[in-house]
């Protein structure tokens, strides 16, 4: 019987109820109820759907991933949740539940921030995290660039999106072209049928005049503008919309953006070692992009398995054992959901809402 702690991982911030069960850095559950149908036809997630589906969700989830790791409630050592960022309904399901499984259980509970249980995740697949590192989690609700020197304790956020996120611009996009929600895996589908250089679509902050104040944020509201007027442009003229080439040069101008400024921010700070997780992670030419530039750059690429990059319960059970692990104090009681929560924080520490 292994020593080691086993901890169960609640994630709730946005529309999947994802619950984990991790003993030390091994993954022994990780189920996922997802509402994402039920907001296909809004075209985003509705959050008064999403927390009212979390309620649903989240003890049958327990109780299925307890089965899957072949454990009982009463084995758990602690209790990690995602304190925030997200949506402040939906976390507050995870919380409450968190402290109520928590305090019934007489174990810590650990209110973690969601961007570093991102990069936390890839501790179960692929070992140990090198520190630091440069990690980039993107994804529907966040494009980050983050310098991680400890994921538990220490990570210091380079950059971000000053408008939409990159997954929130792949499903913006998708909606245009006429593809289902989320659109990232349709475009992804459709691209590979078109041509990438069809159209020179522009990369956002990436000109001179922008990097001296924006060199690691990104900017996809002017891409996903000129792809809609250049879809007009066609229907005025009565031309067919070409759906993969333009799903191609898309996705190819935000690839672009991504992996450059991902390796700028590696080469600025002399750090090898580069992680990307969220949703978008799970995109092929992104992956394939940056395995080749990473390659030639001399950097070392982790990228988590597509079902480990998008929310799941897993990522949130690995930042709490580390937590664990490392003897970070755990959570007060009274610390609860934190939307707006900080990735500077990773052991969230929020005035008490739950
Ligand atoms: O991390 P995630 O599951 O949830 C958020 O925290 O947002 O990411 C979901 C996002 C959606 O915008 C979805 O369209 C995008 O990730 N996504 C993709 C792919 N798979 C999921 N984007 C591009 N290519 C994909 N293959
Ligand atoms: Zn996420």
């Amino acid at each position: 019987m292994s020593s080691e702690p086993l901890v169960l991982g609640i994630e709730t911030s946005c529309d999947e109820t994802g619950i984990g069960i991790v003993r030390g850095s091994t993954m022994l559950a990780n189920e996922i109820a997802s509402s994402v149908q039920e907001h296909a036809r809004f075209g985003g997630v509705v959050p008064e759907v999403a927390s009212r589906a979390h309620l649903e969700a989240l003890v049958p989830s327990v109780e299925r991933a307890l089965a899957t790791a072949g454990v009982r409630i009463g084995d758990i050592d602690a209790v990690a949740v995602t304190a925030g960022p997200g949506l402040v309904g939906a976390l507050l399901v995870g919380v409450a539940s968190a402290k109520a499984y928590s305090a019934a259980l007489g174990v810590p509970f650990y209110g973690v921030n969601h961007l570093a249980a991102h990069v936390a995740v890839d501790a179960l697949e692929h070992g140990p995290l090198p520190q630091p590192m440069i990690a980039m989690l993107v994804s529907g609700g966040h494009s980050s660039l983050l310098r991680v020197a400890d994921v538990t304790s220490d990570i210091t956020p380079l950059g971000a999106t000053l408008d939409d996120a990159a997954g929130e611009a792949f499903d913006k996009v998708a909606r245009v072209l006429g593809l289902p929600f989320p659109g990232g895996p349709h475009i992804d589908r459709c691209a590979r049928e078109g041509d990438p250089a069809a159209i020179d679509f522009p990369r956002g902050l990436t000109a001179g005049k922008d990097l001296p104040d924006h060199r690691y944020d990104f900017s996809f509201s002017g891409l996903k503008t000129a792809v809609a007027r250049w879809i007009e442009a066609r229907q005025r003229a009565g031309e067919p919309v070409p759906v993969a080439d333009v799903a191609a040069a898309f996705q190819e101008a935000v690839v672009d953006v991504l992996v450059r400024k991902a390796l700028w921010a590696c080469a600025d700070s002399g750090i090898d070692d580069l992680l990307i997780g969220g949703g978008v992670a799970a995109n092929s030419r992104l992956r394939a992009m940056a395995a080749d530039r990473c390659a030639t750059a001399g950097i070392r690429l982790r990228v988590p398995a597509p079902g480990l990059c998008t929310d799941n319960g897993a990522m949130v059970a690995s930042l709490g054992s580390l937590m664990l692990q490392r003897g970070v104090p755990a959570s007060a009681m009274g610390y609860g959901a934190d939307p707006g929560a900080s990735v500077s924080v990773p052991l969230v520490s929020a005035a008490a809402d739950a």
